[in-house]
């Protein structure tokens, strides 16, 4: 029989993209196992939707580090001891340093609410509304040692309306953000995914086209 493909989710808030992948997972839809999930920050919804689920979670608190490699490596060791091929970052807001991308090389994941290369970093929802652009979206790509910068996996696009706050415009692209993480996870676990330089190669992939969604009102 086939090894499950074993992942790990890393979250600091409240932990819909998570949700939307455990749901998946109990469906059947998506083909892995979810063997830890991991915040840096105790009081982290996402640590109760994963024990909900029955899930292995673990509180990593940066503030009990003296520096990050420090608390990379307290990572690193738990990710190691749960044997995941991959790790998935869902709203984790701390930066990764070499010691995790050494250590899982191509095999970390994030999830960004905004068109990539196109508005990195955070308050992302309101500088794309501030900047006038038409579209946003949302983008899950690898990391790479900068921020936001590694290969694009998957993108959806969401039109900007001219009565959007940025929470609006962040409710909008959640819902991308929980249909197109899944459907990396499922291209990776089913060992689908190769690179071409920074190019991402998805093989015999149907849905990766028309991820264009039409404004809701
Ligand atoms: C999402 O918007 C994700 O793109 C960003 O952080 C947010 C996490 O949301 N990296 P949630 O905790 O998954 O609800």
């Amino acid at each position: 029989m086939k090894k499950p493909y074993r992942i790990a989710v890393l979250a600091s808030g409240g932990g819909t993209n998570l949700q939307s992948i455990i749901d998946q997972q109990q469906t059947g839809e998506l083909p892995i196992t979810i063997a830890l999930v991991i915040s840096n920050n105790p009081g982290a919804g996402a640590l109760e939707r994963a024990q909900q689920a029955g899930i292995s979670t673990l509180c990593i608190n940066h503030r009990d580090y003296p520096t990050r490699e420090n608390f990379d490596r307290a990572l690193v060791n738990a990710l190691q001891q749960a044997e995941v091929d991959l790790v998935v970052l869902a709203g984790f807001m701390r930066i990764i340093t070499p010691i995790m991308l050494t250590a899982f090389p191509q095999r970390i994941i994030n999830i960004h609410p905004a068109l990539l290369p196109s508005f990195p970093g955070l308050n992302v929802q309101q500088q794309a509304i501030d900047y006038g652009a038409r579209f946003s979206g949302c983008t899950v790509h690898f990391v790479d040692a900068d921020v936001d910068t590694g290969p694009i996996i998957i993108q959806a696009v969401v039109p900007i309306l001219a009565e959007d706050s940025a929470a609006t415009l962040a409710e909008r692209i959640l819902e991308q953000e929980h249909r197109i993480y899944p459907q990396a996870i499922q291209w990776l676990a089913e060992g689908r995914v190769t690179l071409d330089g920074r190019k991402v190669i998805i093989t015999d992939s149907r849905s990766c086209v028309n991820t264009l969604t039409n404004p809701t009102h």
